[in-house]
């Protein structure tokens, strides 16, 4: 009996230490295929067995009075790129015009400081945070955003931050600092990368400023080419076209969300997930661009989500 206690302990003991050692994800440098075919079969969940929310839950906490069409697009790209529930925390002016963009979308209009626990509510029931599209700059919402992500960082959600989310951050970049695993992945355009490097650069710190927040925070520079800071480094620029749509942006934060959902449970690390959603984002660029040149919109790359899907990773 004693023996046996003795051995069911040590047995414990020692799937707790690999456990921890253990905190290792798979990354790029370690595959030996092309990382869209590893995505394929290893990251993207089946479609059979699966029960509703499987494939993931999103948040996408963002908009405001002038802003709809961002939270939008994030929240949209999010449920077209696999997640099976999507929930938008919205401020009471935007809600009824989000939803009025779509039925698929779960619009709660609770984004503000006097229904903090409604926020707490939902932002628990995400796989993944995406904080950002469309929040505006008022001193308010810097300041409500500010404690979301803390509340975040206590809960240890995984977030993407993008657009006025990345703002935030610029206002007081310390928010996210050794901000706890799977940690964030930041998407900044090059402006947006300008100001959170001089906010880094502020604080004393001289290395590269991409890795002031710690070992789980990665950032993507969006752009002409798209360049990853993380554990590895990397950089894409084929694919896409000349034209950029407004709400590109937000299409690549709300699949990255889908995206990065499916990577923590497949133990993968955060670059995985990001390349393959820079890929995501500039095929749907490359067809619709071919489609519609010049007059090509956001709403018409999200027509060609699932075409770009398949030509990425080769599965529906
Ligand atoms: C970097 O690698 C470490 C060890 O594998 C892991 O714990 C961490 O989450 C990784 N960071 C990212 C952003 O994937």
């Amino acid at each position: 009996m004693l023996k046996s206690l003795i051995v069911l302990l040590s047995f414990y003991t020692s799937f707790v230490v690999t456990n921890e050692a253990n905190n290792k994800c798979v990354d790029i440098d370690s595959l030996n295929e092309p990382v869209g075919e590893y995505f394929a079969k290893n990251v993207v969940p089946k479609l059979e067995g699966l029960h509703k929310g499987d494939a993931g839950k999103i948040v996408v906490v963002g908009g405001s009075s002038e802003y709809t069409g961002a939270p939008y697009f994030a929240a949209i790209s999010a449920l077209k790129a696999g997640a099976d529930l999507v929930y938008v925390l919205t401020t009471a002016s935007a809600a009824p015009v989000i939803k009025s963009y779509s039925p698929d979308l779960i619009v709660h209009p609770t984004l503000s400081p006097s229904t903090f626990t409604a926020i707490e509510t939902v932002l628990r029931k995400a796989d993944v945070v995406v904080i950002g599209p469309g929040l505006g700059r008022t001193s308010e919402t810097v300041h409500l955003t500010a404690n979301i992500l803390n509340t975040c960082r206590t809960l240890r959600k995984p977030l993407v931050i993008d657009a006025d989310g990345l703002y935030v951050i610029s206002k007081d970049v310390t928010l996210v600092k050794n901000y706890p695993s799977p940690g964030i992945i930041m998407t900044p355009n090059h402006l947006e990368a300008k100001y959170l490097k001089k906010a880094v650069e502020a604080m004393g710190y001289k290395q590269n400023w991409q890795k002031y927040w710690g070992p789980h925070v990665s950032v993507l520079v969006k752009g002409a080419s798209d360049s990853f800071y993380g554990n590895t480094t990397w950089e894409i620029s084929d694919g896409g076209s000349q034209r950029r749509a407004g709400g590109q942006g937000d299409i690549l934060s709300g699949s990255l969300g889908t995206f990065f959902g499916w990577a923590i449970k497949a133990n993968v690390c955060a670059s995985v997930p990001t390349f393959a959603v820079a890929r995501l984002t500039r095929a749907c660029n490359e067809i619709a661009f071919a489609a519609h040149g010049r007059s090509m919109t956001a709403s018409d790359m999200l027509l060609q989500m699932h075409a770009a899907f398949e030509k990425c990773f080769g599965v529906v």
